[in-house]
């Protein structure tokens, strides 16, 4: 089963300096197989310590860490971030806690779901307060968990490295590719829209948290965003991104059709 993993291209270095480096890692199913959500996952390197965001399934773990030994010792590893509890976002958690002394960040909603994973010992699990929070890195820049609610789970956060501007959205923004379709960079955000679309409306909330969600995240200095699906929004197409999420219409605008399973 293994080898009908393959790599959507080859790791990528989105963010480098001389104390700070963002790294990309992608994972899909060998073309054809429609069983296994593609997934990204993110490195943040900074002085000697590591940040990954999104660890990924039990199915991904080793090679993710393969990878990240190309990078650096994953007992450098200082923090794991998940931004909801979903399988295809942390399953794998119980073997990240054996090969790092990382410590896990997750909303305070899922602390004792992650257990259903494998996962004895929730004390290196750190709860997130509904309001987020941040940690600062060695160079005084810091990776804050900003509040992402009901997109779509209810304890939901999108994850920013301030010294890069990247914000790592989790499943906001995520692309489901038909087989052969697939690229990494939106580069046309409209014929980007029809991967996106359909997932949106039913996996996400209302309108009202969309616009919501929008409203905080212009706040920050956003140079890139990365979903934990499907392709990466560079710099130019972050304002089309956020303009159209604001006004999607989804799950709860439709609750009607969705109880009587029409299509919208
Ligand atoms: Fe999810
Ligand atoms: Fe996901």
């Amino acid at each position: 089963m293994d080898q009908q993993i393959t790599r959507v291209e080859e790791s990528r270095i989105l963010f480098e300096d001389d104390e700070h480096q963002v790294v990309w890692f992608g994972w899909e199913e060998a073309e054809g197989a429609d069983s296994f959500v593609q997934t990204n996952q993110c490195l943040v390197v900074n002085h000697d310590k590591g940040y990954l965001f999104d660890p990924g399934g039990t199915y991904v773990f080793h090679h993710v860490l393969e990878n990240i030994m190309k990078v650096i010792n994953p007992r450098q590893i200082r923090y794991l971030f998940a931004t909801h509890q979903d399988p295809d976002v942390c399953s794998s958690i119980p073997y990240w806690m054996k090969t790092t002394d990382a410590d896990l960040m997750i909303s305070r909603l899922w602390l004792h779901f992650v257990s259903h994973f494998g996962l004895e010992d929730v004390s290196r699990v750190t709860p997130v307060p509904d309001g987020g929070g941040r940690i600062k890195l060695d160079s005084g820049d810091y990776i804050a968990m900003i509040p992402a609610h009901f997109l779509h789970s209810e304890g939901n956060f999108s994850i920013y490295d301030s010294r890069s501007g990247i914000l790592f959205s989790g499943d906001i923004g995520a692309a489901i590719f038909p087989s052969g379709e697939r690229y990494l960079m939106v580069d046309d955000f409209d014929h980007h829209l029809k991967y996106m679309e359909g997932f949106h409306k039913r996996y996400m909330h209302s309108n009202q948290v969309c616009a919501r969600w929008v409203e905080l995240v212009r706040q920050l200095d956003i140079r890139m965003i990365v979903p934990q699906h499907g392709a990466i929004f560079p710099q130019e197409q972050v304002e089309n991104f956020l303009s159209w999420f604001s006004e999607l219409r989804c799950g709860g605008d439709y609750i009607d059709k969705i109880y009587r399973d029409e299509r919208f």
